[in-house]
């Protein structure tokens, strides 16, 4: 009579870390599971960061170089006005038939230089050098006059300086258009 064989068992023995989760209760599933979002967050992190810089560029982002200075009516003929000379490093000459704006950079070394008025000229106080009303310099180091600034009406009226144009006199430039506003 025929007799039913019992089938050999297999046993595999598999590695302990398999078998068991690793210490936090994470089994190694999860942990890839976690291991791959972490790996695409921090992609995307990345990238994200990538782009803002590309949004904001290191630039220094320097004052405008025009400003207005008011009206013409503001201004005494006669008159070297210092109101923006704190502010912007520039006088504004008032004459009877116009203005000009001086840059109040000394030329020598770029100190800033003082009016005047008794003595009726620009003196430096680093190194001496003096300069005329206009501008021109007279005496101590400065090898050359001061340097004027364009200067014009704007359409509200205003007198407008803009300091990133420049006029030079050893060049001839003084007599260029918007080294002098006449009115
Ligand atoms: S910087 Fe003005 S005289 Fe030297």
């Amino acid at each position: 009579m025929a007799t039913l064989r019992e089938k050999p068992r297999i046993r595999i023995q598999l590695p302990q870390e398999m078998v068991t989760p690793p210490p936090g209760g994470m089994d190694r599933r999860r942990f890839m599971n976690w291991a791959g979002w972490v790996g695409v967050l921090g992609s995307l992190g990345v990238a994200l960061l990538g782009f803002l810089r590309f949004l904001f560029p290191r630039v220094l982002f320097e004052p405008t170089p025009v400003f207005k200075a008011g009206p013409p009516a503001d201004y005494i003929a006669g008159v070297v006005d210092e109101r923006f000379k704190g502010s912007q490093r520039v006088w504004i000459v008032r004459e009877e038939g116009g203005f000009y704006a001086l840059l109040a950079v000394c030329t020598h070394l770029g100190c800033t230089p003082n009016w005047l008025a008794q003595e009726n000229k620009f003196k430096c106080p680093c190194h001496g050098s003096g300069f005329y009303r206009s501008g021109v310099n007279f005496e101590g180091p400065a090898p050359r006059p001061l340097e004027r600034l364009k200067i014009v009406l704007a359409e509200d009226g205003q007198i407008l300086v803009d300091k990133s144009v420049s006029f030079r006199q050893e060049r001839g430039q003084w007599g260029n258009p918007g080294a002098y506003l006449r009115l």
